[in-house]
């Protein structure tokens, strides 16, 4: 990564960033940030919310095809073409059924393990395979996955959290993998994982004693633009952390 601002690569015209799962947490920070450098700003939620003066809100759950072929199909009716996508949806743990991540294989359970596969891993994936529909191959692109570094397979030293580990290291290998195929073909895209840090949202609420440092959404969202906006197209398929450094696979 260097310098080189990609946006600064866009032609003028007004830009649109769509981000999934932007109702609340750090996906809605970076609403915030991208809506005051002028971007109009898209949002998914399962929620239905109204539309504000500043963010335009579409359902979707982000786990369906039937609710990604709907919500396409309402973009694409509209002709929206987004310069930025950022998808923000994950889990890590569950708190209507009481399930927290494992401390040992012992506490597996495999409902929880599908379910961070469904959220962490297929639902990059189904961005992949539907949002390609929505973006211009002659404009610069980023889409940008919020990932962990907890998903890094050469940086696990600790062990623990498999489920969450376990489909955040396949959802690096989805990054790396349509990062290829789709290169082939869309020569301005990038497509990237972003380690948020440790941030202070209802995910991370549990877990932040441990934390050396917590992060308000609103200053990792900051970080996380900063990363984006220094991207080249060699970056495509990698995995940043939001002081711009790779996380290794
Ligand atoms: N917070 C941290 O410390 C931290 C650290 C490392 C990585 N991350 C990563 O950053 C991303 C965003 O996390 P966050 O902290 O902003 O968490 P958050 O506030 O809980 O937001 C996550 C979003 O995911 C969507 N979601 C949750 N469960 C879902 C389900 N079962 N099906 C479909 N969508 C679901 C929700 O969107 P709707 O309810 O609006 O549909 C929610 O807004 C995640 O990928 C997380 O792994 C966070």
């Amino acid at each position: 990564m260097n310098k080189n601002n990609i946006n600064n690569l866009n032609e003028n015209s007004p830009k649109n960033i769509l981000v999934l799962g932007g109702s609340d947490g750090i996906g809605l920070a970076i609403c915030k940030v991208y809506e005051k450098l002028g971007y109009n700003v898209y949002i998914t939620s399962r929620s239905i919310i109204e539309n504000s003066n500043k963010f335009v809100f579409y359902s979707l759950d982000a786990t369906k095809e039937e609710s990604w072929q709907k919500f396409i199909k309402d973009i694409n009716e509209k002709n929206i073409i987004f310069d930025i996508i950022v998808n923000t949806v994950g889990i890590l743990h569950d708190d209507k059924n009481n399930i927290f991540p494992e401390k040992s294989i012992k506490n597996l359970n495999s409902n929880f393990f599908m379910q961070n596969i469904e959220v962490n891993t297929l639902v990059s994936a189904l961005c992949m395979k539907y949002l390609v529909e929505c973006i211009n191959k002659n404009k610069n692109t980023i889409i940008a996955h919020l990932t962990a570094r907890l998903g890094s397979i050469s940086d696990n030293n600790i062990g623990g959290w498999l489920s969450y580990r376990a489909s955040k290291a396949a959802q690096h290998m989805v990054i790396k993998t349509t990062s290829i195929e789709l290169g082939r073909n869309y020569k301005k895209l990038i497509i990237i994982g972003l380690h948020p840090g440790t941030v202070d949202t209802k995910l991370s609420k549990p877990f932040q004693k441990s934390a050396k440092k917590v992060f308000t959404a609103q200053e990792s969202a900051i970080k996380l633009m900063t990363v984006i906006n220094n991207l080249e197209f060699k970056d495509t398929g990698k995995i940043f952390d939001y002081t711009g450094s790779i996380v290794p696979y």
